[in-house]
Protein backbone atom coordinates (compact mmCIF):
# COMPACT_ATOMS: atom_id res chain seq x y z
CA UNK A 1 0.00 0.00 0.00
CA UNK A 2 0.74 3.14 -0.89
CA UNK A 3 1.36 5.37 2.51
CA UNK A 4 1.64 9.45 1.45
CA UNK A 5 3.33 10.24 5.07
CA UNK A 6 3.45 8.59 8.19
CA UNK A 7 0.15 9.12 9.77
CA UNK A 8 0.58 8.32 13.36
CA UNK A 9 -0.47 11.49 14.89
CA UNK A 10 -3.77 11.66 12.67
CA UNK A 11 -7.01 11.15 13.88
CA UNK A 12 -9.52 8.98 12.24
CA UNK A 13 -13.61 9.41 12.69
CA UNK A 14 -15.24 6.74 11.42
CA UNK A 15 -19.31 6.75 11.38
CA UNK A 16 -20.85 3.69 11.37
CA UNK A 17 -17.71 2.03 12.25
CA UNK A 18 -19.18 -0.29 14.50
CA UNK A 19 -21.11 -2.33 11.56
CA UNK A 20 -19.97 -5.21 9.64
CA UNK A 21 -17.23 -2.81 7.34
CA UNK A 22 -16.12 -0.90 10.24
CA UNK A 23 -14.88 -3.53 12.17
CA UNK A 24 -13.19 -5.30 9.49
CA UNK A 25 -10.87 -2.14 9.31
CA UNK A 26 -10.67 -1.07 12.97
CA UNK A 27 -7.39 -3.29 13.36
CA UNK A 28 -5.52 -1.80 10.13
CA UNK A 29 -6.60 1.81 11.38
CA UNK A 30 -4.85 1.52 14.64
CA UNK A 31 -2.20 0.76 12.73
CA UNK A 32 -1.73 3.85 10.54
CA UNK A 33 -3.48 6.35 12.56
CA UNK A 34 -2.96 7.72 16.33
CA UNK A 35 -6.67 8.05 17.16
CA UNK A 36 -9.60 6.18 15.72
CA UNK A 37 -12.89 7.03 16.63
CA UNK A 38 -16.15 5.36 15.89
CA UNK A 39 -19.61 7.40 15.96
CA UNK A 40 -21.88 4.16 16.05
CA UNK A 41 -25.77 4.43 17.44
CA UNK A 42 -25.72 0.33 17.72
CA UNK A 43 -28.78 -0.18 15.74
CA UNK A 44 -30.81 -3.04 16.97
CA UNK A 45 -31.07 -4.17 13.45
CA UNK A 46 -27.32 -4.48 13.49
CA UNK A 47 -26.03 -4.95 17.05
CA UNK A 48 -28.62 -7.58 18.99
CA UNK A 49 -27.15 -7.15 22.11
CA UNK A 50 -26.84 -3.56 21.85
CA UNK A 51 -23.40 -3.56 23.17
CA UNK A 52 -19.91 -3.07 21.67
CA UNK A 53 -19.24 -5.29 19.28
CA UNK A 54 -16.23 -8.23 19.34
CA UNK A 55 -15.31 -7.81 16.15
CA UNK A 56 -14.23 -4.11 17.08
CA UNK A 57 -10.52 -3.67 17.72
CA UNK A 58 -9.67 -3.40 21.12
CA UNK A 59 -8.27 1.00 21.28
CA UNK A 60 -10.64 2.24 19.24
CA UNK A 61 -13.09 4.40 20.88
CA UNK A 62 -16.98 3.95 20.29
CA UNK A 63 -19.06 6.69 20.97
CA UNK A 64 -22.59 5.74 20.76
CA UNK A 65 -24.42 8.41 18.83
CA UNK A 66 -26.87 9.30 16.02
CA UNK A 67 -25.08 10.67 12.86
CA UNK A 68 -28.95 12.54 12.33
CA UNK A 69 -28.47 14.34 15.53
CA UNK A 70 -26.69 17.98 15.30
CA UNK A 71 -26.13 17.63 19.03
CA UNK A 72 -23.84 14.21 18.07
CA UNK A 73 -21.14 16.58 16.11
CA UNK A 74 -21.23 19.62 18.67
CA UNK A 75 -20.07 17.17 21.34
CA UNK A 76 -17.78 15.05 19.43
CA UNK A 77 -16.13 17.12 16.82
CA UNK A 78 -14.45 20.31 19.15
CA UNK A 79 -12.24 17.66 20.92
CA UNK A 80 -11.71 15.50 18.03
CA UNK A 81 -10.72 17.67 14.99
CA UNK A 82 -10.60 14.72 12.73
CA UNK A 83 -7.42 14.27 10.12
CA UNK A 84 -9.55 11.95 8.20
CA UNK A 85 -13.44 10.75 7.94
CA UNK A 86 -14.93 7.67 6.91
CA UNK A 87 -18.51 7.84 6.48
CA UNK A 88 -19.55 4.26 6.83
CA UNK A 89 -23.11 4.91 8.62
CA UNK A 90 -26.01 4.18 6.71
CA UNK A 91 -29.32 2.16 6.39
CA UNK A 92 -28.57 -0.44 3.83
CA UNK A 93 -31.64 -2.62 3.48
CA UNK A 94 -32.12 -2.45 -0.60
CA UNK A 95 -36.06 -4.07 -0.76
CA UNK A 96 -36.19 -2.30 2.99
CA UNK A 97 -35.74 1.22 1.52
CA UNK A 98 -38.12 1.05 -0.47
CA UNK A 99 -41.32 0.34 2.16
CA UNK A 100 -39.13 2.84 4.36
CA UNK A 101 -37.96 5.47 2.70
CA UNK A 102 -37.88 8.14 5.28
CA UNK A 103 -35.60 6.35 7.08
CA UNK A 104 -33.32 5.63 4.46
CA UNK A 105 -33.48 8.94 3.42
CA UNK A 106 -32.99 10.76 6.79
CA UNK A 107 -29.98 7.97 8.20
CA UNK A 108 -28.08 8.49 4.77
CA UNK A 109 -29.06 11.96 3.38
CA UNK A 110 -29.51 13.94 6.38
CA UNK A 111 -26.96 11.95 8.30
CA UNK A 112 -24.50 13.59 5.92
CA UNK A 113 -25.35 16.78 5.43
CA UNK A 114 -25.57 16.88 9.35
CA UNK A 115 -22.15 15.76 9.76
CA UNK A 116 -20.60 18.16 7.03
CA UNK A 117 -22.77 20.77 8.61
CA UNK A 118 -21.18 19.93 12.07
CA UNK A 119 -17.71 20.37 10.58
CA UNK A 120 -18.28 23.85 9.87
CA UNK A 121 -20.16 24.69 12.88
CA UNK A 122 -17.51 23.44 14.66
CA UNK A 123 -14.39 24.26 12.82
CA UNK A 124 -13.23 21.10 12.16
CA UNK A 125 -12.41 20.66 8.15
CA UNK A 126 -10.74 17.53 7.94
CA UNK A 127 -8.34 16.68 5.12
CA UNK A 128 -9.99 13.63 3.66
CA UNK A 129 -13.51 11.69 3.47
CA UNK A 130 -14.21 8.49 2.58
CA UNK A 131 -18.00 7.90 1.53
CA UNK A 132 -18.42 3.78 1.05
CA UNK A 133 -21.25 4.31 -1.83
CA UNK A 134 -22.45 1.63 -3.69
CA UNK A 135 -23.44 -0.47 -6.71
CA UNK A 136 -26.58 0.14 -6.11
CA UNK A 137 -26.53 3.51 -7.59
CA UNK A 138 -26.32 2.03 -11.13
CA UNK A 139 -29.46 0.34 -10.96
CA UNK A 140 -29.49 -1.99 -14.14
CA UNK A 141 -26.29 -0.22 -15.45
CA UNK A 142 -25.43 0.06 -18.88
CA UNK A 143 -26.25 -2.65 -21.83
CA UNK A 144 -25.07 -3.15 -25.55
CA UNK A 145 -27.51 -3.36 -27.84
CA UNK A 146 -27.07 -6.14 -30.75
CA UNK A 147 -24.70 -3.21 -32.70
CA UNK A 148 -22.58 -3.23 -29.81
CA UNK A 149 -23.85 0.35 -28.74
CA UNK A 150 -24.12 1.20 -24.74
CA UNK A 151 -28.15 2.29 -23.85
CA UNK A 152 -29.67 2.42 -20.34
CA UNK A 153 -32.58 -0.07 -19.84
CA UNK A 154 -33.91 1.62 -17.03
CA UNK A 155 -36.19 0.03 -14.77
CA UNK A 156 -37.74 -3.61 -14.76
CA UNK A 157 -41.32 -3.38 -14.40
CA UNK A 158 -43.91 -5.58 -13.01
CA UNK A 159 -45.35 -6.35 -16.10
CA UNK A 160 -42.15 -8.77 -17.95
CA UNK A 161 -40.86 -9.50 -14.36
CA UNK A 162 -44.77 -11.53 -13.90
CA UNK A 163 -44.01 -13.05 -17.16
CA UNK A 164 -40.53 -14.02 -16.30
CA UNK A 165 -38.95 -12.17 -18.46
CA UNK A 166 -35.94 -11.22 -16.89
CA UNK A 167 -33.23 -9.74 -18.96
CA UNK A 168 -33.43 -6.80 -21.85
CA UNK A 169 -34.05 -8.74 -25.14
CA UNK A 170 -31.29 -8.95 -27.52
CA UNK A 171 -29.16 -6.99 -25.24
CA UNK A 172 -25.79 -7.95 -22.84
CA UNK A 173 -25.55 -6.13 -19.60
CA UNK A 174 -21.79 -4.77 -19.37
CA UNK A 175 -19.56 -4.15 -15.93
CA UNK A 176 -20.23 -1.21 -13.81
CA UNK A 177 -17.36 1.53 -14.45
CA UNK A 178 -17.70 4.69 -13.10
CA UNK A 179 -15.71 6.42 -15.90
CA UNK A 180 -18.39 5.32 -18.50
CA UNK A 181 -21.77 4.29 -16.96
CA UNK A 182 -23.79 6.96 -15.33
CA UNK A 183 -25.53 6.26 -12.31
CA UNK A 184 -29.52 5.47 -12.80
CA UNK A 185 -30.43 3.78 -9.34
CA UNK A 186 -33.59 1.64 -9.41
CA UNK A 187 -34.13 1.83 -5.09
CA UNK A 188 -34.51 3.87 -2.81
CA UNK A 189 -31.24 2.88 -1.01
CA UNK A 190 -29.45 3.44 -4.46
CA UNK A 191 -31.05 6.70 -4.69
CA UNK A 192 -29.84 7.84 -1.29
CA UNK A 193 -26.22 6.88 -1.58
CA UNK A 194 -25.69 8.62 -5.08
CA UNK A 195 -27.25 11.68 -3.24
CA UNK A 196 -24.26 10.70 -0.34
CA UNK A 197 -21.90 11.11 -3.41
CA UNK A 198 -23.29 14.31 -4.69
CA UNK A 199 -23.59 16.69 -1.53
CA UNK A 200 -20.22 15.21 -0.44
CA UNK A 201 -18.44 16.26 -3.68
CA UNK A 202 -20.15 19.71 -3.89
CA UNK A 203 -19.58 19.84 -0.35
CA UNK A 204 -16.02 18.88 -0.43
CA UNK A 205 -14.71 20.67 -3.46
CA UNK A 206 -15.83 24.10 -2.32
CA UNK A 207 -14.20 23.81 1.31
CA UNK A 208 -10.67 21.98 -0.93
CA UNK A 209 -11.53 18.71 1.07
CA UNK A 210 -10.38 15.49 -1.00
CA UNK A 211 -12.56 12.88 -0.94
CA UNK A 212 -12.58 9.19 -1.61
CA UNK A 213 -16.11 7.34 -2.80
CA UNK A 214 -15.56 3.84 -3.05
CA UNK A 215 -18.88 2.04 -4.67
CA UNK A 216 -18.43 -1.19 -3.19
CA UNK A 217 -20.12 -4.24 -4.93
CA UNK A 218 -22.14 -7.07 -2.63
CA UNK A 219 -19.69 -7.40 0.48
CA UNK A 220 -19.86 -10.64 2.42
CA UNK A 221 -17.76 -12.96 4.64
CA UNK A 222 -16.65 -13.29 8.46
CA UNK A 223 -18.36 -10.79 10.61
CA UNK A 224 -21.45 -9.77 8.81
CA UNK A 225 -24.72 -9.71 10.92
CA UNK A 226 -26.40 -12.84 11.24
CA UNK A 227 -29.34 -11.29 12.51
CA UNK A 228 -30.45 -8.60 10.08
CA UNK A 229 -32.52 -10.24 7.36
CA UNK A 230 -32.36 -7.49 4.79
CA UNK A 231 -28.77 -7.84 4.04
CA UNK A 232 -26.08 -10.56 3.18
CA UNK A 233 -27.24 -13.28 1.12
CA UNK A 234 -24.39 -15.52 1.58
CA UNK A 235 -25.01 -15.68 5.11
CA UNK A 236 -28.22 -16.34 4.46
CA UNK A 237 -27.53 -19.51 2.22
CA UNK A 238 -25.32 -20.58 4.28
CA UNK A 239 -27.56 -20.48 7.36
CA UNK A 240 -30.40 -22.22 5.08
CA UNK A 241 -27.76 -24.80 3.77
CA UNK A 242 -26.68 -26.00 7.46
CA UNK A 243 -30.38 -25.89 8.29
CA UNK A 244 -30.30 -28.95 5.32
CA UNK A 245 -33.03 -26.91 3.24
CA UNK A 246 -32.30 -26.41 -0.70
CA UNK A 247 -31.65 -22.57 -1.42
CA UNK A 248 -34.33 -20.93 -3.16
CA UNK A 249 -33.08 -19.01 -6.47
CA UNK A 250 -34.91 -16.10 -6.70
CA UNK A 251 -35.42 -15.31 -11.29
CA UNK A 252 -33.82 -18.18 -12.64
CA UNK A 253 -30.96 -18.24 -10.79
CA UNK A 254 -28.96 -16.61 -13.45
CA UNK A 255 -28.77 -13.32 -11.67
CA UNK A 256 -24.99 -11.78 -12.06
CA UNK A 257 -23.55 -10.56 -9.25
CA UNK A 258 -19.77 -9.47 -7.70
CA UNK A 259 -19.43 -10.81 -4.16
CA UNK A 260 -16.23 -9.54 -2.34
CA UNK A 261 -14.79 -10.63 0.21
CA UNK A 262 -14.52 -8.78 3.59
CA UNK A 263 -10.91 -8.60 3.76
CA UNK A 264 -10.96 -6.88 0.19
CA UNK A 265 -12.96 -4.43 1.19
CA UNK A 266 -11.15 -3.96 3.76
CA UNK A 267 -8.22 -3.34 2.45
CA UNK A 268 -9.79 -0.88 -0.05
CA UNK A 269 -11.16 1.12 2.27
CA UNK A 270 -8.12 1.74 4.58
CA UNK A 271 -6.40 2.68 1.37
CA UNK A 272 -9.31 4.86 0.35
CA UNK A 273 -8.00 6.62 3.68
CA UNK A 274 -4.10 6.21 3.28
CA UNK A 275 -3.01 6.72 -0.21
CA UNK A 276 -1.26 9.09 -1.59
CA UNK A 277 -3.66 9.88 -4.40
CA UNK A 278 -7.71 10.32 -4.18
CA UNK A 279 -9.50 10.57 -6.88
CA UNK A 280 -12.06 13.40 -8.15
CA UNK A 281 -14.80 10.93 -9.64
CA UNK A 282 -15.97 7.18 -8.00
CA UNK A 283 -14.01 4.07 -8.07
CA UNK A 284 -15.59 0.68 -8.24
CA UNK A 285 -14.56 -1.64 -5.78
CA UNK A 286 -15.79 -5.30 -6.39
CA UNK A 287 -13.66 -9.20 -6.91
CA UNK A 288 -13.75 -7.86 -10.81
CA UNK A 289 -15.42 -10.90 -11.96
CA UNK A 290 -18.93 -11.89 -11.52
CA UNK A 291 -20.87 -15.57 -10.63
CA UNK A 292 -24.26 -16.13 -10.77
CA UNK A 293 -26.64 -16.51 -7.63
CA UNK A 294 -27.21 -20.21 -8.60
CA UNK A 295 -23.43 -20.99 -8.80
CA UNK A 296 -22.81 -18.94 -5.21
CA UNK A 297 -25.49 -21.08 -3.98
CA UNK A 298 -24.26 -24.63 -5.41
CA UNK A 299 -20.68 -23.89 -3.68
CA UNK A 300 -22.42 -23.38 -0.24
CA UNK A 301 -24.69 -26.11 -0.74
CA UNK A 302 -21.67 -28.52 -1.34
CA UNK A 303 -20.13 -26.66 1.57
CA UNK A 304 -23.26 -27.94 4.19
CA UNK A 305 -24.05 -31.43 2.46
CA UNK A 306 -27.17 -29.34 1.21
CA UNK A 307 -29.53 -30.06 -1.03
CA UNK A 308 -29.28 -28.68 -4.35
CA UNK A 309 -30.43 -25.03 -4.68
CA UNK A 310 -34.09 -25.08 -7.00
CA UNK A 311 -35.48 -21.86 -8.65
CA UNK A 312 -38.38 -20.47 -7.84
CA UNK A 313 -39.02 -17.74 -10.02
CA UNK A 314 -40.44 -15.55 -7.66
CA UNK A 315 -38.60 -11.57 -7.93
CA UNK A 316 -38.01 -8.41 -5.44
CA UNK A 317 -38.55 -5.14 -6.47
CA UNK A 318 -35.37 -2.97 -6.63
CA UNK A 319 -33.30 -5.83 -7.60
CA UNK A 320 -31.23 -5.54 -10.69
CA UNK A 321 -30.61 -8.41 -12.79
CA UNK A 322 -26.78 -7.93 -13.59
CA UNK A 323 -23.90 -6.59 -11.36
CA UNK A 324 -20.58 -6.58 -11.34
CA UNK A 325 -17.40 -4.10 -11.47
CA UNK A 326 -14.47 -2.61 -13.79
CA UNK A 327 -11.54 -1.93 -10.72
CA UNK A 328 -9.40 -1.05 -13.17
CA UNK A 329 -9.58 2.84 -12.06
CA UNK A 330 -9.26 1.45 -8.47
CA UNK A 331 -6.36 -0.71 -8.32
CA UNK A 332 -4.11 2.15 -9.99
CA UNK A 333 -5.35 4.65 -7.97
CA UNK A 334 -5.25 2.65 -4.48
CA UNK A 335 -2.53 0.48 -5.33
CA UNK A 336 -5.11 -2.31 -4.16
CA UNK A 337 -6.20 -5.43 -5.46
CA UNK A 338 -8.44 -7.79 -4.59
CA UNK A 339 -6.82 -11.26 -3.51
CA UNK A 340 -9.74 -13.18 -2.75
CA UNK A 341 -11.82 -15.98 -5.21
CA UNK A 342 -15.64 -16.96 -4.37
CA UNK A 343 -14.59 -20.67 -3.33
CA UNK A 344 -12.08 -19.13 -0.96
CA UNK A 345 -14.56 -16.27 0.08
CA UNK A 346 -17.15 -18.73 0.94
CA UNK A 347 -14.92 -21.50 3.16
CA UNK A 348 -13.74 -18.45 5.23
CA UNK A 349 -17.16 -17.31 5.87
CA UNK A 350 -18.70 -20.72 6.49
CA UNK A 351 -15.91 -21.74 8.81
CA UNK A 352 -16.29 -18.16 11.00
CA UNK A 353 -20.40 -19.42 11.00
CA UNK A 354 -19.73 -22.99 12.21
CA UNK A 355 -17.99 -21.05 15.07
CA UNK A 356 -20.20 -18.90 15.79
CA UNK A 357 -22.61 -19.50 19.46
CA UNK A 358 -26.20 -19.61 19.12
CA UNK A 359 -26.31 -19.36 15.43
CA UNK A 360 -29.66 -20.45 14.24
CA UNK A 361 -30.09 -21.89 10.76
CA UNK A 362 -32.43 -20.23 8.41
N1 LIG B 1 -22.07 -4.59 3.01
C1 LIG B 1 -22.27 -4.36 1.72
O1 LIG B 1 -22.51 -5.29 0.92
C2 LIG B 1 -22.19 -2.96 1.19
C3 LIG B 1 -22.23 -2.78 -0.20
C4 LIG B 1 -22.19 -1.49 -0.72
C5 LIG B 1 -22.08 -0.42 0.14
N2 LIG B 1 -22.04 -0.61 1.49
C6 LIG B 1 -21.96 0.58 2.34
O2 LIG B 1 -20.95 0.40 3.32
C7 LIG B 1 -21.35 1.06 4.54
C8 LIG B 1 -21.19 0.12 5.71
O3 LIG B 1 -21.92 -1.06 5.44
P1 LIG B 1 -21.88 -2.30 6.43
O4 LIG B 1 -22.07 -3.50 5.58
O5 LIG B 1 -20.75 -2.20 7.37
O6 LIG B 1 -23.25 -2.06 7.20
P2 LIG B 1 -23.64 -2.37 8.71
O7 LIG B 1 -25.13 -2.27 8.77
O8 LIG B 1 -22.99 -3.61 9.22
O9 LIG B 1 -22.99 -1.16 9.50
C9 LIG B 1 -23.56 0.12 9.50
C10 LIG B 1 -23.35 0.68 10.89
O10 LIG B 1 -23.97 1.98 10.92
C11 LIG B 1 -24.61 2.12 12.16
N3 LIG B 1 -25.70 3.10 12.01
C12 LIG B 1 -26.86 2.96 11.31
N4 LIG B 1 -27.61 4.07 11.45
C13 LIG B 1 -26.89 4.93 12.23
C14 LIG B 1 -27.14 6.22 12.76
N5 LIG B 1 -28.28 6.89 12.49
N6 LIG B 1 -26.20 6.80 13.54
C15 LIG B 1 -25.05 6.13 13.84
N7 LIG B 1 -24.77 4.91 13.38
C16 LIG B 1 -25.68 4.30 12.59
C17 LIG B 1 -25.11 0.73 12.53
O11 LIG B 1 -25.32 0.58 13.93
C18 LIG B 1 -23.99 -0.14 12.00
O12 LIG B 1 -23.04 -0.44 13.01
C19 LIG B 1 -22.74 1.60 4.30
O13 LIG B 1 -22.63 2.96 3.99
C20 LIG B 1 -23.25 0.83 3.11
O14 LIG B 1 -24.16 1.62 2.35
C21 LIG B 1 -22.08 -1.86 2.03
Amino acid sequence: MQNSANRSSETVLVTGGAGFIGCAISASLLESFGRVVVVDNLHPQIHESGSRPEGLADGVELIVADITEASTWDRVLPDLKPDVVIHLAAETGTGQSLEEATRHTHVNVVGTSQLLDGFLRNNALPRRIVLTSSRAVYGEGAWRNSEGAFFYPGQRTSETLDKSEWDFPNAEPTAMKASEVFPAPVSVYGATKLAQEHILQAWAKSYGVETAILRLQNVYGPGQSLINPYTGIMSLFCRMAMGGRSIPLYEDGQVRRDFILIDDVASAVVAGATSARTHPTPLDIGSGEFQTIGTAAETIAARYGAPAPHVTGQYRQGDVRHAWADVSAATSVLDWAPRFNLEQGIARLADWIDSQPDVRPA
